[in-house]
């Protein structure tokens, strides 16, 4: 019921009576009043004037539905849009949406997660709204061996959001962090259900250090956020919006491929390209100078004796 004050009261310019309410949904005007005080302990904000009723003035800061949706210009990502409060893993959760059929392009996102799953094993920690964990679940017509290409492109898509929205010089560390200089901002994780030569599902878990004011020690040399770098809160919801609208676009425009343009962007957004690398290579360490990206978006690397060599996952150190 709540979710559904919200969106008369936000398709409504104007005040609407708490009896409009309660005849529109088929509920006791009492229940709308219990309604409306518990969204207030939710942070949104209302106006309420007697015998003209409520206007909605404010959604609450935290990630929330309606916020987002004001913002949301897309077709097919984030049409299918899930706001959890706590959750184990984005990623985990679309897992089992997925084996039961949830639509192509659903989202996920967590105001807190508590086992959040990074890539070689690690973790993603952080506190409740600080930072914006979401997963997005694809279901492309594609051969397992193309999935390759959506890690970058959300990469890239990500990116370019982010550089839109607040004017920072992020750049992707290959294959799939974005950086402010050596700062890890944001991370992501690609995992797939494929069954044969056809995939059945993808799921592109991100996660963006946001809000966060201060890391734990083990990280903060490393790690950094949007509030860190630009020096103020923001509109979490706007951005949130803005990423998935990027995400769209870049998909939508790539047919879901690393096209000859968006190879060029990854490439000239990459601060991976035209550094000295260092990688390991059968248990041994080996320090190369990183010279590209493929279509499938794999790093090229020239060793000392000239020779190139694909790398195609694992560590790489700038
Ligand atoms: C990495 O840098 O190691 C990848 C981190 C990916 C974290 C995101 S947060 C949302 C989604 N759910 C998860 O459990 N992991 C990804």
């Amino acid at each position: 019921m709540q979710k559904k004050i919200i969106e008369l009261l936000t398709k409504t310019d104007g005040y609407v009576s708490g009896s409009e309410i309660s005849e529109q949904l088929g509920v006791s005007r009492q229940a709308v009043w219990k309604a409306i005080n518990n969204l207030k302990e939710q942070g949104y904000k209302f106006d309420s004037v007697t015998n003209r009723g409520y206007r909605l003035v404010a959604y609450p800061p935290h990630l929330n539905e309606p916020a987002i949706e004001k913002y949301l210009k897309t077709s097919v990502i984030g049409k299918n849009l899930i706001v959890l409060d706590e959750v184990g893993s984005t990623n985990d959760y679309l897992k089992k949406l997925g084996a039961d059929g949830c639509e192509n392009g659903t989202v996920a996102v967590a105001r807190e997660q508590t086992q959040g799953k990074g890539r070689l094993g690690r973790v993603w920690k952080a506190k409740k709204d600080d930072s914006i964990t979401f997963s997005f679940l694809l279901r492309p017509k594609i051969a397992p061996s193309e999935v390759s290409s959506i890690t970058p492109l959300a990469g890239l898509a990500v990116c370019k959001a982010i550089r839109e929205f607040t004017g920072l010089d992020c750049r992707i560390k290959w294959p799939n962090d974005i950086i402010i200089g050596k700062k890890k901002l944001v991370g992501i994780l690609t995992e797939m259900s494929a069954e044969f030569d056809a995939v059945e599902y993808v799921i592109t878990g991100i996660g963006i250090n946001a809000d966060t004011q201060d890391f734990p020690d083990d990280i903060k040399e490393k790690a950094t956020s949007i509030y860190l770098a630009t020096g103020g809160h923001f509109d979490k919801n706007k951005f949130f919006a803005c990423v998935l609208n990027h995400i769209e676009e870049e998909f939508i425009k790539n047919d879901l491929k690393l096209s000859p343009v968006a190879l060029k962007e990854y490439t000239s957004l990459c601060a991976t390209v035209g550094r000295d690398i260092t990688f390991t290579k059968n248990g041994k360490s080996v320090t190369a100078k990183a010279v590209g990206v493929n279509p499938d978006g794999e790093l090229i690397a020239e060793l000392p004796d000239k020779t190139t060599k694909l790398i195609n996952s694992g560590e790489v150190t700038v």
